[in-house]
């Protein structure tokens, strides 16, 4: 996960990588919150299904928070890091970060704790197998 410093360069590779396009803003030109939120989820499960090995669902998101604009053309990242692995439910703090396309530093845009549950091919949770973390 990058540091709390807004212009430490990130020590760990991020999940996803996206650029944030015209079709991604508002009307004020800033890029969407939800449009963030779905890169962060996207972000968040793609390290949550490897520990699941298999088919998950987001049940929670707690502490969203949005820190700062990302804007049309910024290269977003998305940095996510485990908390606790329970017996079907998986929590991961994930981040935001952007990049100006003219600039080699990145900015922490977003924060949240997303919570992911294992399940089976009905849709109810499954427990998650030991030793895959
Ligand atoms: C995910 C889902 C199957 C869980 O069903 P459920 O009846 O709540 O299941 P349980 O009560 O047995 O809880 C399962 C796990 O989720 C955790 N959980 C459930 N609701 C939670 C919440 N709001 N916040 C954090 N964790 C939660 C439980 O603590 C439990 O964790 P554990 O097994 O590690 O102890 C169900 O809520 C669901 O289908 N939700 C919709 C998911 C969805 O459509 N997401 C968007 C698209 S991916």
């Amino acid at each position: 996960m990058p540091s709390d410093d807004p212009e430490a360069p990130p020590p760990t590779h991020p999940m996803i990588r996206a650029i944030a396009m015209p079709s991604d803003a508002n009307a004020n030109g800033d890029i969407f919150g939800g449009w963030l939120m779905a890169q962060m989820d996207l972000g968040g499960s793609n390290l949550a299904g490897r520990i699941a090995h298999g088919r998950i669902a987001t049940v929670a998101v707690d502490a969203m928070s949005f820190i700062r604009p990302v804007k049309i053309g910024d290269e977003v990242s998305v940095y996510a890091d485990l908390v606790s692995v329970g017996r079907s439910s998986i929590k991961v703090n994930v981040e935001a970060w952007r990049r100006a396309r003219d600039s080699a530093s990145e900015r922490r845009v977003t924060k949240a704790v997303f919570t992911f549950v294992a399940i089976d091919s009905e849709g109810r949770p499954r427990p998650i197998a030991a030793g895959s973390v």
